[in-house]
């Protein structure tokens, strides 16, 4: 996998707000047409990542980013306002969790469509219409004409990625784009934005707290625990394979549906909040196999022996399958 290969590469990425960090020098990349998940429970950092990507976070003196952020083979950090503004409109689409609130409620969906999009009037609305289309949504020419508050969330949310679509992006970063929908189209949303993905040839950062969600619809996965990335590798590797204990217990969190009820563990105590008062191991406070060691020497991102690309930041990775 070469460079040429990779549309994102991150490079200890380190966010702070107001001198407090919140992202620990993160590393990693997303390959051309690869869907890449990035997970953990809420607060752990990884809507400030997605939001770095396309140097969304507030400037300077309230919000401090540190490390290296290549897109498409540019370097964020460094871009005149011209080029970002063109990385942002050309190269990357987001889709966050609420779409009433990527949507303006007063324009019309073909008004708010066709704005994002250049051409003639006649393109622009080719090019809603078969947006709308990729987007699963029936009646296309209706909706160009309708109100954002006339749909449901989940049709909504379809228009929302219709206009993440219209530009043709390299990179589609969803930032929980299921979390505020009715559970029973949870699935259908998800469904649709892996099939985008896949057929358009897209990368995607898919952001969720549920791993349960990843095994579908990303190739490798990352998972953030207070700031740090602590563990990362193929989706079936990790699945399969969790090696840190905080990824074991993400796992056990997801109820699943063969197999009968099993009991829910859960992972007792909570994510520390912001900064950094700890020395070793953010994880050591809550977790059942932490040692001194742990609690005073936090644990580089290494591989694995034996297992490929799987890297994890612990002193004591689990060796055993999950079952
Ligand atoms: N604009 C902001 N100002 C101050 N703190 C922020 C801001 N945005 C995020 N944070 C803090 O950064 C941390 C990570 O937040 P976030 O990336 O949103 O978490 P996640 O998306 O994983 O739930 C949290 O502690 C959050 O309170
Ligand atoms: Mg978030």
């Amino acid at each position: 996998m070469g460079v040429e290969t990779e549309i994102v590469r991150v490079t200890e990425l380190q966010v702070a707000f107001g001198g407090l960090e919140v992202v620990h020098g993160i590393s990693f990349s997303i390959d051309t047409q690869e869907a890449v998940a990035l997970v953990g429970e809420s607060g752990c950092g990884k809507s400030v990542t997605a939001l770095a990507l396309a140097r969304l976070l507030p400037g300077p003196p309230s919000c401090q980013v540190e490390g290296v952020v290549q897109v498409a083979g540019q370097d964020v950090m460094d871009l005149s306002p011209e080029r970002l503004r063109r990385l942002r409109r050309d190269h990357i689409a987001y889709v966050f969790q609420d779409p009433a609130a990527a949507l303006h409620p007063s324009l019309t969906i073909g008004y708010q469509l066709c704005e994002a999009l250049a051409g003639s009037k006649a393109t622009r609305r080719a090019r809603a219409l078969e947006c709308l289309a990729l987007a699963g949504l029936r009646d296309p020419a209706d909706l160009l004409c309708a109100y954002p508050f006339t749909l449901s969330g989940g049709m909504q949310q379809r228009v929302v990625i219709a206009m993440a679509l219209a530009r043709e992006p390299q990179l589609l970063v969803a930032d929980e784009p299921t979390t505020a929908l009715d559970v029973t189209i949870q699935a259908q949303i998800l469904d649709l934005l892996v099939d985008l993905q896949r057929r358009l040839g897209m990368s995607m950062l898919l952001i969720t707290h549920n791993l349960g969600l990843v095994a579908s619809s990303a190739d490798r996965v990352c998972v953030m625990y207070a700031g740090y990335l602590i563990e990362f590798g193929a989706v079936e590797d990790v699945l399969r394979m969790p090696a840190h204990p905080y990824t074991r217990g993400l796992l056990d969190v997801v109820p699943r549906m063969e197999g009968g009820p099993r009991r829910l563990e859960g992972i007792p105590g909570m994510v520390p909040s912001g900064g950094d008062p700890l020395p070793g191991c953010a994880f050591a406070p809550r977790c059942r196999y932490a040692t001194d060691l742990c609690r005073t020497v936090r644990p580089a991102l290494v591989p694995l022996p034996g297992r490929q690309q799987q890297r994890v930041a612990c002193h004591y990775p689990l060796r055993e399958d999950k079952v």
